[in-house]
This record gives structure tokens, C-alpha cells and sequence, in this order.
């Protein structure tokens, strides 16, 4: 594929990251945005860089720190960027793939990047083009899901799909928590040429309505939805619904446990 054509293949519907910002981003993203900033150390007047921003939740939160006309967002995925801009104009929105971003050397005094290292497919060369575009000791800071084994509700989550739907279930669900091993994510950080300043574990929770919604949600945002026949899918449903009843309130609603990695280097 050219890059042409992954960048297209990568683009959603407008609605789709509309919902996102509505729905996702308060029960899941927004939580992270002030640890991640906190790593950074992020002051009044830094320039900072959010990569793969998606609609933007570390990069608003950033401007709250240090000033909208000092912050970029970078995303490959034009529908969120548009949901971006709408919701705030006055932060720089561009249009770039994490592997070459459109943007100069030494120009940022904190790059960030939250939910979205795992979707690159050369890590350390992501990592490596953060660093580029860092000011001699400026902080790149990543935040990532740790892996499923220290996930409480997503790890037997994926244990009954793989039950229920073999091991295909499980090397498709668990993209996301590619880059759970907080050894191997501060060895990329190594060599990318940065210095690890901090590397730590912190605990929040994903919000649902049902657990039903979180296995819809999951499910649907893979071909796993494709590949199942509805008994199937309805078996995992069962299985989740049992193995997640601690997590569950009375009125069916669903906070569930998830863990996170977050390391900070230097140049
Ligand atoms: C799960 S979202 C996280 C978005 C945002 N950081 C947040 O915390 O809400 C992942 C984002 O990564 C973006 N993305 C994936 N691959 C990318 C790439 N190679 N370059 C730039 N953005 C990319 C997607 O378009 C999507 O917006």
C-alpha cells in the first residue's frame, strides 16, 4: 500500500468520530489527559505537540496549561480533526501520519501521544520521529493500555471471546493492548534515543451503560463481528455478563477496571 492509500483507508465517517468525542471520550479518554500532562511536566508558554489527537481531549487539556496558541494536534484521520476544530478553533489541527509528521525538527518542548501508540506499525520509528521533532530537552510522554493479564475486566473478557470463538477472538481484541509491557515500551524509548525520565502504572475505569455495550463496542470495532455466527455471539455475551457482574451496578451500568502505561524520556 502506498501512503496515499493507508491514509484513506484509515478515514471514518464523521459520525463515527462525532460519537466518539460524544460518547467516548468522557467515558474513557479524558480521564488519562491530566496524567499524561502531568508526566510531561507541561508550564505556561511550552510548545506542545499532541500526535494522533484524535478529536483532541489531551490537546485541549493541554491548552488549559500552557495556552492554546502554543499547541499542535497531529492526526491521520481527517473526520477527527474536523470534530477537533469544531470543538476548538483556536488549537493548531493538522492532517499527518505519526511516521513523518509534517512538522520541524526541535520545534516542541513536550510531544504527547495517549491511546494510540499500539496502532503504529514501527513503533520505535514513531518514537523516533517524536524525538526528532523535540527541542534539545524537550519530553516526549506516551500512554498506552497495560497488557490484559494486569487488565481486571478486559483480561476475562477476551478469555470467554476466546472461548467461545477461538484464538482468532483473541489476537483481534488484543491490538489494544499491544504495547502492555512497560520493559519492552521503555526499551523502545532506549532506542529511539531518548532517556527515560519516569515509567509508571496508573488505574481508571471504562464506562458503559451495559455490559452488553462493552461487548458490542469491542466486538464491533474488529471483523470479530463479521466472523461470528449469532450463537456465538450471544455465548460471549452470556460469559461476559457473568464474568463482569462484579464490576456491574444494579442498574446494569458497567465500570470497569483498566490499568495504563506512561513513560516520559528526554532527548
Ligand atoms: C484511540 S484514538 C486516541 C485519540 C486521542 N489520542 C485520545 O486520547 O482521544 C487513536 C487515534 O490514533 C490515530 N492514528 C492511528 N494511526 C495513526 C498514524 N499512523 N498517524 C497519526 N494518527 C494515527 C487515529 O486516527 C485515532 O484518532
Amino acid at each position: 500500500m502506498t501512503s496515499t492509500e493507508r491514509t484513506e483507508a484509515f478515514q471514518i465517517p464523521i459520525e463515527a468520530a462525532e460519537a466518539y468525542e460524544a460518547a467516548f471520550v468522557p467515558a474513557f479518554f479524558a480521564q488519562w489527559a491530566p496524567i499524561l500532562c502531568d508526566a510531561a511536566g507541561l508550564g505556561a508558554g511550552q510548545k506542545v505537540l499532541d500526535v494522533a489527537c484524535g478529536t483532541g481531549i489531551v490537546a485541549r487539556t493541554a491548552a488549559e496549561r500552557v495556552g492554546p496558541a502554543h499547541v499542535t494536534g497531529v492526526d491521520l484521520n481527517q473526520a477527527m480533526l474536523t470534530v477537533a476544530r469544531r470543538v476548538r478553533a483556536d488549537i493548531d489541527w493538522r492532517q499527518g501520519n505519526a511516521a513523518a509528521m509534517p512538522l520541524a525538527d526541535r520545534s516542541f518542548d513536550a510531544v504527547l501521544c495517549q491511546m494510540a501508540l499500539m496502532f503504529f506499525p514501527d513503533r520505535v520509528a514513531a518514537l523516533r520521529e517524536m524525538a526528532r521533532v523535540a527541542a534539545p530537552n524537550g519530553t516526549v510522554a506516551v500512554l498506552v493500555p497495560a497488557g490484559l493479564d494486569a487488565q481486571p475486566a478486559y483480561g476475562p473478557f477476551v478469555d470467554v471471546a476466546a472461548r467461545h470463538a477461538g484464538p482468532q477472538a483473541r489476537s483481534l481484541l488484543d491490538t489494544y493492548f499491544a504495547c502492555g509491557d512497560l520493559d519492552d515500551l521503555t526499551g523502545w524509548f532506549g532506542q529511539a534515543g531518548l532517556h527515560v525520565t519516569a515509567a509508571g502504572t496508573r488505574s481508571g475505569s471504562a464506562r458503559f451503560p451495559s455490559v452488553d455495550a462493552l461487548v458490542t463496542t469491542e466486538v464491533e470495532s474488529t471483523p470479530l463481528g463479521e466472523r461470528i455466527t449469532a450463537e456465538v455471539y450471544d455465548r460471549i455475551k452470556h460469559g461476559v455478563r457473568e464474568a463482569l457482574a462484579p464490576f456491574t451496578a444494579a442498574d446494569g451500568a458497567l465500570e470497569a477496571p483498566f490499568t495504563v502505561h506512561v513513560v516520559a524520556g528526554r532527548r
